[in-house]
C-alpha cells in the first residue's frame, strides 16, 4: 500500500515544480501538498491555475533562505517529505548576476536541510519513510567532448556559477545524509522542455521570437549538444525516485536524446511553418536564425547514462523528442495569454541586456 505523505514542494510555481505539483495532485490526491515558493520572476501562480487550496493543497509564499519562515512551516505542518525544486535556474543569469544563485541554491538548500534535520530528529518523524529529495542537474558534471556519458560516479566539475552553486548544494545534501542520517536523495537531470517553461530558455525563447518575427539567437556555432527530456517524463522519474529510490543515492535522469542546438532551433521553425504556414515574408522561419556571441564558458556537450534509474526503478522516457516538441509548440500556441503575462517589463529589460534591441 502507498504511504500517505505530507509533502513540502519548493519552487512549485516554476516550470518543473508546477508540472510536478500537477502530477502529484492527479496521481497521489490523498497526499497533502504544501508549495513553498518566493514567486521570483520565474515563479508564476498562473502555472497552477485550476489547483485550488484546500485540505490537499496549500500555497505559502516565502524565501527558502528565510530560516524563521521555513522552520515555522515545519512546526505548523507534519511534513515528512521534501521535494526541493526551488532554485535560480538560468545559466546566463548566473553569469551576469551570480549572487542570487549563491544565496538561493546554496544558502536556501542549507536552510531547508537544517529545518528538516531539526524537525525530523525532534519529532520522531525521521522514520523509515521520511524523504528529502533534492532536484539537481547534469551540469554539475561539467562538459563532455564528443565521447562519453555522465554516470552517477562521474566526478563533479561544474563550470558556471549556476552549476557550481548546484554542485555545492548537492555536496551539502550528501553531507546531511552521511553526518546526520537525513534520508536524502538527489536527481541529476538533463535539459527539460514542455509547458510552462519561462521564455528565457532556448525552446520557449525560440518559439516566442519566431511568433514575433524576431531573430532567433543561436550562441556560438550552434553545435553545442544537450540531451532533451520532456518535463512530464522528468516528473514521473522524480516520483519514482521519491517512492522507491535508495536514500543516500543519486539518480541520473536523461532523455537519451542528444541534439545540437541548431537542430533543435530548425525543428521548432519547421513545426511553426507547418502549423501556421509561412510568415508574411514568404520565407521559412529558419531565415530568422542568427548566430550570436557565444555564452561565456559555454559547456560543449551533456549526455546522460541513465542505467541506474532504468535498472533499479524501471523508469524510462515515454515521450520522444519529435512528439514532445510538437506538444510543446502546440501548448505555447494555445497559451499565448500565459506568454504575454510573463514577458513583462522585467523580461523586456532582461532581453535587452542579453540580446540588445527591443
Ligand atoms: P524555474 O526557474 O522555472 O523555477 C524556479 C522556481 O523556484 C520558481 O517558481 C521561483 O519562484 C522559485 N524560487 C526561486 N528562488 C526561490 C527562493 N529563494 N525561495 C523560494 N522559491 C524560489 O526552474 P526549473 O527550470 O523549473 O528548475 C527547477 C529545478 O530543477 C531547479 O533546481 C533546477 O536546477 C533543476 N533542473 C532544471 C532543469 C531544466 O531543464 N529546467 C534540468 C535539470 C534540473
Ligand atoms: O542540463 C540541465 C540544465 O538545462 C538545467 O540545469 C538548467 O536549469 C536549464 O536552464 C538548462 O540549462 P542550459 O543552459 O542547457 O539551457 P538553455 O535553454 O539556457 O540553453 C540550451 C542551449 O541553447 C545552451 O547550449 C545555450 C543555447 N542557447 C540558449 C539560449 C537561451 C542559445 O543558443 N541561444 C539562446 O538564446
Amino acid at each position: 500500500m502507498q504511504k500517505t505523505r505530507t509533502v513540502l514542494v519548493t519552487g512549485g510555481c516554476g516550470f518543473i515544480g508546477a508540472n510536478f505539483v500537477r502530477l502529484l495532485r492527479a496521481k497521489r490526491p490523498e497526499w497533502r501538498l504544501i508549495n513553498l515558493d518566493k514567486l521570483t520572476y520565474a515563479g508564476n501562480l498562473n502555472n497552477l491555475a485550476g489547483i485550488d487550496e484546500g485540505p490537499g493543497y496549500r500555497f505559502v509564499r516565502a524565501d527558502i533562505g528565510d530560516a524563521a519562515a521555513v522552520e515555522a512551516l515545519f512546526a505548523a505542518e507534519p511534513i515528512d517529505t521534501v521535494v526541493h525544486f526551488a532554485a535560480e535556474s538560468h545559466v546566463d543569469r548566473s553569469i551576469t548576476g551570480p549572487a542570487a544563485f549563491i544565496a538561493t541554491n546554496i544558502g536556501g538548500t542549507f536552510t531547508l536541510l537544517e529545518a528538516a534535520r531539526k524537525s525530523w530528529s525532534g519529532a520522531g518523524r525521521q522514520g523509515a519513510d521520511s524523504r528529502f529529495l533534492h532536484i539537481s542537474t547534469d551540469e554539475v558534471y561539467g562538459s563532455l567532448g564528443e565521447e562519453g556519458y555522465f554516470s552517477e560516479t562521474t566526478a563533479y566539475d561544474p563550470r558556471s556559477p549556476y552549476s557550481a552553486s548546484k554542485a555545492a548544494s548537492d555536496h551539502l545534501v550528501n553531507a546531511y545524509f552521511h553526518t546526520y542520517g537525513l534520508p536524502t536523495l538527489i536527481t541529476n537531470c538533463s535539459n527539460n522542455y514542455g509547458p510552462y517553461q519561462f521564455p528565457e530558455k532556448l525552446i520557449p525563447l525560440i518559439i516566442h521570437n519566431a511568433l514575433q518575427g524576431r531573430s532567433l539567437p543561436v550562441y556560438g556555432d550552434g553545435r553545442n549538444i544537450r540531451d532533451w527530456l520532456y518535463v512530464g517524463d522528468h516528473c514521473e522519474a522524480v516520483l519514482e525516485v521519491l517512492e522507491r529510490g535508495v536514500p543516500g543515492r543519486s539518480y541520473n535522469i536523461g532523455g537519451n536524446n542528444e541534439m545540437m542546438n541548431i537542430e533543435v532551433v530548425t525543428q521548432v521553425c519547421d513545426i511553426l511553418d507547418r502549423r501556421l504556414g509561412l510568415p508574411a515574408t514568404g520565407m521559412t522561419r529558419r531565415t530568422l536564425i542568427t548566430f550570436v556571441k557565444d555564452r561565456l564558458g559555454h559547456d560543449r556537450r551533456y549526455a546522460i547514462d541513465a542505467t541506474r534509474i532504468r535498472e533499479e526503478l524501471g523508469w524510462q522516457p515515454q515521450v520522444d523528442f519529435e512528439q514532445g516538441l510538437e506538444m510543446t509548440v502546440d501548448w505555447y500556441l494555445a497559451n499565448q495569454d500565459w506568454v504575454a503575462a510573463v514577458v513583462d517589463g522585467s523580461y523586456k529589460e532582461y532581453y535587452r541586456t542579453m540580446y540588445g534591441g527591443n
